[in-house]
């Protein structure tokens, strides 16, 4: 027994000292970062090398919140089943969308050699060239106001970045000293601090991101007024209106024509009102609170002196 034992691990011994050192299966990519545009063709591509092992296991693997399988056993699984080829352990998936993106991960596992996994991992950027963006423009704003003027282009992959045109010519993006305006190219915010009649004109803005051509909405007209007279005069008269409104009403309520009303008028005189109102919902609260509670008596003269104190 004690003899076998023995015998075997001179057997080891031996083999593991005419063992030559250890190779393990190697796996690389030609391309780490594959970028392509939507509804082409990706390549991923995957090499391997292995020790003994003619015939090593290949699976692929996609890295999305949850890990799946796109390639196992001689098959493409799921999403990719029919539109996608190997040659090699080199994938090619056609017609990439949107889903497509993410990290690959191609894994050769050869159980033959001595360390029989390996892996390389590929990342899919799938870019998508600029749409055309969504402008808002207003038509028609105030001199002296705060105006700001959006460009969005929500699509594009790489993010877009946008160009300002104020009847057909870029605006700069930097901030001179003497600019009304200031643009942000990431964001498409043109916005202008105090606007002048001067900035009157057909705005439009282009986004682009290296991808395709760059995209650009239709010049929209963008008209700067001086706070209009005949507007100032409507609202004066408005003005002046309320504050007739509200004296009238006061004075109906001073001469004791709504404690006649008590509880039944709807009509809320502007100003004095409200304090009617509430004198009115103090007397409520307190019928609710005391059952033997019977109401003061009103006398014109009573709310007089409130009134004049409310003033
Ligand atoms: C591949 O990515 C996985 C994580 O997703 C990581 O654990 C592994 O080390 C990476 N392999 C290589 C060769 O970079
Ligand atoms: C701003 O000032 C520069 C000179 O400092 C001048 O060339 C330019 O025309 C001015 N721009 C505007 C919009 O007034």
């Amino acid at each position: 027994m004690g003899r076998a034992s023995l015998s075997v691990f001179w057997t080891l011994s031996v083999l593991l000292i005419q063992c030559p050192p250890v190779v393990p299966v190697t796996v690389s990519t030609n391309n780490p970062k594959v970028e392509v545009h939507e509804d082409s063709d990706a390549i991923l591509s995957c090499k391997f090398q292995t020790e003994i092992d003619q015939n090593p296991r290949i699976e692929w693997k996609k890295k999305g919140t949850d890990v799946s399988i796109v390639y196992y056993e001689g098959e493409f699984i799921g999403a990719f089943a029919g539109r996608a080829s190997i040659v090699g352990a080199t994938v090619t998936l056609h017609r990439v969308t949107q889903k497509d993106a993410g990290e690959y991960r191609c894994e050769i596992s050869a159980t033959q050699d001595s360390i029989n996994l390996g892996e390389t991992n590929i990342t899919l950027n799938v870019l998508v060239p600029p749409h055309t963006p969504a402008c808002v423009i207003p038509s028609s704003v105030l001199t002296g106001s705060v105006v700001q003027l959006l460009c969005v282009d929500q699509q594009s992959i790489p993010p877009a970045t946008y160009i300002w045109y104020k009847d057909d010519k870029p605006l700069t993006p930097y901030r001179l000293p003497n600019a009304t305006y200031q643009i942000n190219p990431t964001t498409g915010i043109l916005e202008f601090n105090t606007v002048t009649r001067g900035d009157t004109g057909h705005y439009s803005c282009q986004a682009s991101n290296g991808v395709g051509m760059p995209k650009m909405c239709e010049p929209q007209l963008m008209k700067i007024d001086d706070l209009n007279i005949v507007s100032m005069v409507a609202m004066m008269v408005t003005c002046l209106i309320i504050a007739i409104c509200g004296c009238g009403g006061y004075y109906a309520y001073r001469n004791g024509y709504f404690s006649r009303h008590r509880g039944r008028s709807f009509w809320i005189p502007q100003c004095h009102g409200v304090a009617h109102i509430s004198s009115q919902n103090l007397h409520r609260a307190e019928d609710k609170t005391n059952v033997n509670y019977s109401p003061p008596s009103q006398e014109p003269a009573d709310f007089r002196q409130t009134q004049s104190f409310m003033l």
